[in-house]
């Protein structure tokens, strides 16, 4: 798999100055938190947090991603994720691809870039994989926090900001890799639970949380509500390959510890039986 000629360009004037964007304001019985933390909207479609951007604010965003993806670039973290793709990943990958020969890469949970550290380094590893692997394809992103000066910046970096709520439940028609890192456990439910098919589930890389560590930890909260929505997750485990990522070093731990890339090959129907809905 070679390395592709995309380039990745951030230009800070990408922004149009002199004007403000005017996003309508959203209804605010829109938004529910559920126990477990996955943000339920009650009606579509989806509209950013506030109502206003203006170009100020979207240049020093993009100046802080330009340094985020900087780092990230040239850190041994990146280096050595680059080289386990290249190595370790790669024949999962083009049995996902099929005859296709890239696939959309889905974002979804990314969190606030403006306010935190995390999702922009998060950002910057889904945007460098973007120029750096030719089989990852167009970016679509979605985390119900983001503001308007976020949905902007997102678009000048090249990705589609989704305008609705799926709540993690994009069924993958065709092979799709899904970078959710760090999200609540609900949501990457919700996602195997839509996908609950043989012939969807071998579309799917999933980019996430180590569902390793989440059946190792569920023998340590036994009664816990969480578990409830996590039956997929559990299920999946038997036709699941994993590989973790190696953080490397202690600057990226906060960003991509306990990642892992998760391929599901299901060879019968009864294994996807007896699950609740
Ligand atoms: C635990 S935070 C992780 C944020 C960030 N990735 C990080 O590691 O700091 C989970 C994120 O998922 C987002 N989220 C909740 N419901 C969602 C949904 N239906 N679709 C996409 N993202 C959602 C939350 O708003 C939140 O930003």
């Amino acid at each position: 798999m070679a390395a592709s000629e995309k380039t990745l360009t951030i230009d800070n004037n990408t922004t149009n100055e002199g004007w403000t964007v005017v996003i309508p304001r959203r209804g605010k019985q829109r938004r529910k938190a559920t126990k477990h933390g996955v943000l339920e909207e009650k009606h579509e479609p989806w509209t950013p947090t506030d109502s206003q951007t203006d170009p100020s604010k979207e240049a020093l965003l993009m100046q802080k991603m330009k340094r985020s993806i900087d780092r990230i670039e040239n850190s041994e973290f990146y280096h050595t994720l680059r080289d386990q793709v290249q190595t370790s990943i790669v024949d999962y990958i083009n049995m996902v691809l099929g005859s296709e020969i890239n696939m959309q890469m889905v974002i979804y949970g990314i969190g606030s870039i403006e306010i935190y550290e995390i999702p922009r380094l998060q950002l910057s590893l889904a945007l460098l994989m973007r120029r750096d692997f030719d089989w990852i394809g167009n970016i679509e992103v979605f985390d119900p926090i983001l503001s308007a000066t976020e949905c902007r910046v997102f678009e000048a970096l090249g990705c589609s900001v989704m305008s609705k709520n799926e709540h993690g439940r994009r069924e993958a028609l065709k092979p799709t890799m899904f970078f959710m890192p760090h999200c609540e456990a609900e949501l990457y439910n919700n996602l195997l639970q839509a996908n609950w098919k043989l012939d969807l589930l071998k579309n799917i890389v999933l980019f996430g949380n180590s569902f390793e560590t989440y059946e190792q930890n569920a023998s340590l909260c036994k009664n816990s509500p969480i578990l409830n929505s996590m039956g997929h997750i559990f299920a999946a485990r038997g036709f699941t390959n994993a590989f973790r990522i190696q953080v490397v070093s202690d600057d990226y731990y906060f960003a991509f510890h306990d990642s892992s890339w998760h391929f599901f090959s299901p060879g019968l129907e009864t294994e996807l039986q007896f699950i609740n809905p």
